[in-house]
């Protein structure tokens, strides 16, 4: 039996709805449109960074630096550079190139809200501005801090990371790949920027690394099964809810969990990694509570 698709706790649909604000406001404060001709530059990141998505990633930075009392502002500021990264993207995964999609956050997506050039500068400038928010002292008074956070944000963006995911997941459409060749392209594609949020938390928290291994778990599992939920959207989610157009990925004839596990075994498989990811809570107490219902959040949203 697949479980009913429950809405999220009001604790946190509170803490979604105020971190999405929060994530607004910097986004608008950042980037005023310019009287010149890169106008349609700035107007175009704001129409996809600006109003939409989950915001998942910022408040899984914001919730992971609660533990470790980081200030509130300066996590923001963390998780508006994931952000960034996860935009930038989300435009070029659209792309006509990549999948080819027209829907995402339930409009138009950039290239066909504006066309194929201005969606990859976009991207680039997205990408650019995650490290410029970083390396700014108002992120972190410490300069080995914002170092360590740039440096990475670079290793969980790039060929070891999302970037190198994307890679695999473009020749898994060509190819026949086994389920832990899905895994680690799953933990590249998504894993990796998510696995970032609760290094930050980490290293803005100054927890040394023997500290770091049960948030390192917890990310590990959340990241795995969110991209479950992700497929699993794609094949039973709806258009309306998702904001993007979904039955892509069997049209595509991606390998995914779904297609090697079937619907039923791999939602299973995901709920069994969120009770992975909230036991490797257990050293915290209540100030984890967030962390937790983000985990069970991961898989049962049903957008
Ligand atoms: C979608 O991410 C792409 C994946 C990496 C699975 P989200 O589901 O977090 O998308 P938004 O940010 O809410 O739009
Ligand atoms: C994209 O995965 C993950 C990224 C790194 C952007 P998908 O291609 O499955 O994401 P959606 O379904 O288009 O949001
Ligand atoms: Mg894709
Ligand atoms: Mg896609
Ligand atoms: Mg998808």
């Amino acid at each position: 039996m697949i479980p009913a698709v429950t809405s999220p706790t009001p604790t946190l649909q509170s803490a979604l709805a105020e971190i999405g604000g929060e994530i607004d406001r910097a986004f608008d404060a950042l980037l005023p449109v310019p009287a010149d001709p890169r106008a349609r530059l700035y107007e175009a990141m704001r129409y996809s960074a600006i109003g939409g998505g989950k915001r998942m990633r910022p408040l899984l930075v914001v919730a992971g630096c609660s533990l470790f009392k980081v200030d509130r502002a300066r996590a923001v500021r963390a998780g508006l550079a994931v952000e960034c990264i996860h935009v930038y993207s989300l435009i070029h995964d659209d792309l006509p190139c990549m999948d080819d999609d027209d829907l995402r956050r339930g409009k138009p997506t950039l290239h066909r809200a504006y066309d194929e050039c201005t969606a990859i500068l976009a991207g680039d400038s997205l990408h650019a501005l995650a490290f410029e928010i970083l390396a700014d002292e108002a992120t972190h008074e410490d300069p080995f801090v914002r170092v360590e956070l740039a440096l990475e944000l670079a290793r969980a963006a790039g060929p070891a990371g999302m970037a190198g995911g994307q890679m695999m997941d473009l020749v898994a459409g060509e190819m026949t790949l086994d389920l832990a060749s899905v895994t680690r392209l799953q933990q590249l594609k998504t894993g990796a920027l998510i696995g970032w949020c609760l290094e930050a938390a980490a290293i803005m928290g100054k927890v040394p690394a023997e500290g770091r291994t049960g948030l390192r778990g917890y990310a590990r599992d959340i990241g795995l099964a969110f991209q479950i939920a992700d497929d699993l959207l794609d094949h039973e989610g709806s258009e309306e809810k998702t904001g993007k157009r979904v039955g892509k990925d069997a049209g595509a004839g991606k390998e995914t969990f779904l297609s090697l596990l079937g619907p039923e075994r791999a939602r299973q498989q995901a709920q069994a990694l969120v009770e992975q990811a909230i036991d490797h809570l257990r050293g915290f107490g209540d100030e984890a509570e967030l962390l937790r219902a983000v985990a069970r959040f991961a898989v049962e949203r049903d957008h």
